[in-house]
């Protein structure tokens, strides 16, 4: 898939055969396959055993579990920032690892860059002059509610909107993937509530396919349409959890029986997870 020309906002699901049913569930193609994976480091410490999963475009995936599980680990072998010691990872059409945006815990702005030049740094880094990628810049900025703060410093910036900024900085390629590693654990519980809102609302928008990395069941719930419970030593999936509820969701989904049902599948695989 080309990104020349490609504009982000008027890009939507259908482009990226993105689009998730009214249940939750996702009919898109095969984007990602990972078979048999694991990850060994040191020789003997199993990071990641054996873990296959098919993520199809237009699903919301999140990854649940406790510490040391191998989320992470995981994440990093999509990204292709490491490389599986056994097993396969299968990109479907696109352009493999090249075509996906990382948000990490942290937001890691460069504090003496600008916003817009932050969210500038993947372009820059693929060549492209700030002149030439400038309406980009603004429409992911745009998608996130900070185009009035393109010109501002992170140091100027709460914590949620710098978290904004970095998931501009991952739109602004148009990739088909985004993978996430608990964007959001460091907010505060409404602030998180917030751009958990924010971020069905954009991926809507977008339609762009999503890797979650959470430990919190409810976060888990509310965002994805499937839950991959993962359990530790060694790091392995024991579960997984549909949510079939529909998109969009709101405050209603959040306070709905259906939500705390669904909740409590989750709550009861991940105590699986942790063994009690
Ligand atoms: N580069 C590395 N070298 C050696 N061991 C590693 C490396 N990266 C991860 N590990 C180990 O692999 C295991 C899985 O780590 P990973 O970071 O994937 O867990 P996680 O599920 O993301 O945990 P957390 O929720 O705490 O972020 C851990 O035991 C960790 O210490
Ligand atoms: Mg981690």
């Amino acid at each position: 898939m080309s990104l020349e020309g490609t504009d982000v906002a008027a890009t939507d699901a259908v482009t990226k055969g993105g689009a998730t049913n009214e249940d939750g569930t996702s009919e898109g193609a095969p984007l990602l396959t990972l078979s048999d994976v694991s990850k060994v480091f040191n020789g003997d410490l199993v990071a990641l055993n054996g873990m296959s999963l098919q993520v199809r475009a237009g699903d919301f995936v999140s990854l649940l579990g406790p510490s040391g599980c191998g989320k992470s680990t995981a994440l990093r072998l999509i990204a292709g920032l490491s490389h599986p010691t056994s097993g396969k990872i299968d990109w479907t059409g696109g352009q493999g690892a090249g075509d996906l945006g990382v948000v990490f815990q942290e937001p890691t702005l460069m504090p003496w860059a600008t916003v817009a030049q932050n969210v500038w740094l993947p372009w820059r880094l693929r060549g492209k002059s700030y002149a030439s990628v400038k309406d980009k810049v603004l429409e992911a900025l745009a998608l996130v509610g900070l185009e009035k703060f393109a010109g501002s410093y992170p140091r100027e910036l709460s914590g949620g909107m710098k978290m904004r900024v970095s998931i501009a900085r991952s739109l602004v390629t148009n990739p088909r993937l985004i993978l996430m590693d608990e964007p959001f654990a460091a907010l505060d519980e409404i602030t998180r509530h917030k751009l958990n809102n924010d971020l069905l609302a954009l991926r809507a928008k977008i339609g762009c396919t999503i890797i979650f990395v959470t430990h919190s069941v409810f976060e888990s719930v509310f965002l994805s349409n499937r839950i991959v419970v993962m359990a530790a030593r060694p790091g392995r999936v024991i579960h997984e959890v549909a949510v079939d509820a529909p998109y969009p969701r709101d405050e209603e989904f959040r306070t709905s029986s259906a939500y705390a049902a669904h909740c409590r599948a989750a709550s009861d695989a991940l105590h699986d997870a942790i063994g009690d």
